[in-house]
């Protein structure tokens, strides 16, 4: 049964816009707030229900508006603070929310409370940040890496202390066992809030609180992860601390008072067990968490199915999941899943939009845009700058939008170098607009079938039986869902929850299928997806 109370972020699709890329309405190379009120036309036509974007507050861009220098006001050369006023008004008229980005953990070392904080050890804010006074030998207080990699801590001449930066040195952590901290936070939440803002997607989670005593993290075993094992330690006690729950039902009872309802957004890059923890009770922490071992799966229907069973049985009652296949720091979907293939990008979008939870594409998914290659001397991510070629950063799934062909792309003006390369603008949003065999044409009758579809926004998630490669589930009473998820051809049915399949396809990553009527077992070919309503 569907929920026809349900809040509107369950039912929404939700859209990330990374604003320095989106579109520039003043040629000078960088998106800004400008051009997303030029756009919101698309996103209106597009059909999702709120846009999340990335931070717009003042930074020194040491990474990228992630590094907040003032978390209350806008960075110049996005926007004006009347114009995201403007945004959140005309956006609204046409039901779509807008979402900011709150980084929470560190601040930028321009900010006035850290110039405040390393002025002196007596300084009225010191304590706003982590110091700590160096190891024997004069070495950083304990083994803590940074997860740009290096350490965790960075010493203070001035002040003889070590600072820490579970990121960029120009990134200091903020300590959140510091009660004005917290009192900090609330007033710039409310800030944003009482000026009509729907949420927050709320920056690096599960690190916001790291252990009182400092103590050394544990080495990486064999078992442990990828990145664990790259920095040869657990993150056990540079984040991931229990504490850190209370933070977030503080910010829970914050949010709660605001009508219309508002949503928090995690990052939590965590295992599926924590990550159910970050919604607490199902209704007094995050409404809505990252779910990272979904994205970094691979596009594989048996590892895909294990990570959303995982997730359906281990998040607590009245939760409610979120699915996104690509963002501001992972490849593309389109790269990354679909290796640029667009029967498989078609096949990750139907699984986006189709699975129980609050979808969230990023901008350039509903094209199936691929990752744009940046030439080292492009590059504009300090990770990629300083680990090229070994790793080439976050560059690649940055690059501006393409909005029509020719010089500029409709980002910029023709003559203008964008802030990042535009990469190849063939495949457009003007060119597949007007194209009704277009993956965006395909992504927008998606979302309007979604939206249509009460069995696809609440209805319950059940895994069905499947042939290898393929993955099956049902939507509540009268939906199911079928993806071939490999090359070969596979039939479905005759199987435990597909006997009798009956019903009409009501969409096919196979534009021709739609509508087609079913009755016994369906074939479908290599990476062929189908939703069909059953009788
Ligand atoms: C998050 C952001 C990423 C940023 C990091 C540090 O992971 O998504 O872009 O670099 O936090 O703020």
């Amino acid at each position: 049964m569907s929920d026809p109370d349900a809040p509107w972020w369950k039912t929404a699709v939700l859209y990330q816009i990374y604003p320095r890329s989106f579109a520039d309405s003043n040629a000078d190379g960088n998106g800004d707030i400008g051009g997303i009120l030029d756009h919101l036309d698309h996103l209106e036509w597009l059909g999702v229900d709120g846009i999340w974007l990335s931070p717009v507050t003042v930074s020194p861009n040491a990474d990228w508006g992630y590094d907040v220098a003032d978390f209350c006001a806008m960075q110049p050369d996005l926007g004006t603070m009347d114009e995201l006023d403007l945004l959140v008004a005309r956006a609204g008229q046409l039901g779509i929310r807008v979402l900011l980005d709150l980084v929470p953990n560190h601040t930028s070392e321009q900010h006035p409370w850290f110039v405040d904080s390393r002025s002196g050890r007596a300084s009225p804010r010191r304590d706003w940040y982590v110091w700590a006074d160096p190891g024997p030998e004069g070495t950083p207080p304990n083994n803590w890496v940074s997860s740009f990699g290096g350490p965790a801590w960075t010493l203070d001449a001035t002040t003889g202390q070590y600072y820490l930066h579970n990121h960029l040195s120009e990134q200091p952590d903020l300590n959140w066992w510091n009660d004005d901290v917290r009192l900090a936070f609330d007033a710039i939440m409310r800030f944003w809030l009482d000026r009509g803002v729907a949420g927050f997607r709320i920056d690096v989670c599960n690190i916001i609180i790291k252990d009182a005593e400092l103590r050394d993290n544990p080495p990486a075993t064999e078992d442990d992860d990828f990145e664990a094992q790259l920095f040869g330690q657990r993150p056990v006690y540079n984040g991931n601390r229990p504490e850190v729950h209370d933070v977030i039902r503080r910010w829970r009872r914050l949010t709660d008072h605001y009508d219309p309802p508002r949503v928090l957004i995690g990052e939590t890059p965590v295992k599926i067990d924590a990550l159910a923890a970050y919604y607490g009770q199902g209704h007094d922490e995050l409404h809505l968490a990252f779910n990272f071992p979904f994205i970094t799966a691979p596009f594989e229907a048996h590892a895909l199915r294990r990570i959303v069973e995982d997730t359906e049985a281990l998040l607590p009652a009245g939760a409610w999941p979120a699915w996104t296949g690509s963002n501001h720091d992972m490849a593309r979907l389109a790269s990354r899943w679909a290796g640029g293939e667009v029967p498989k990008i078609r096949a990750a979008l139907l699984m986006l939009l189709c699975l129980r939870g609050t979808p969230v594409l990023y901008q350039g998914d509903e094209i199936g845009l691929a990752d744009v290659p940046v030439a080292h001397d492009d590059m504009r991510d300090p990770l990629g700058v300083r680990y090229f070629p070994a790793y080439a950063g976050r560059d690649a799934m940055r690059t501006p939008m393409p909005w029509r062909a020719g010089p500029g792309g409709g980002f910029t003006e023709a003559g203008v170098r964008p802030w990042l390369p535009l990469g190849d603008t063939e495949g457009n949003v003007e060119s597949q607009r007007s194209d009704p065999g277009s993956t965006l044409t395909f992504t927008r009758e998606l979302i309007a079938l979604r939206r249509r579809t009460p069995d696809l926004q609440t209805g319950v998630y059940r895994s069905l039986a499947a042939p290898d490669g393929a993955w099956a589930w049902r939507r509540g009473d009268h939906v199911l869902v079928l993806l071939n998820l490999s090359d070969g051809d596979v039939t479905l049915g005759g199987m435990e929850g597909l006997e009798g399949m009956e019903g009409s396809v009501l969409i096919g990553t196979d534009r021709r299928r739609g509508g087609e009527e079913l009755s016994g077992p369906v074939g479908l070919r290599g990476w062929e997806g189908l939703v069909i309503e059953t009788r």
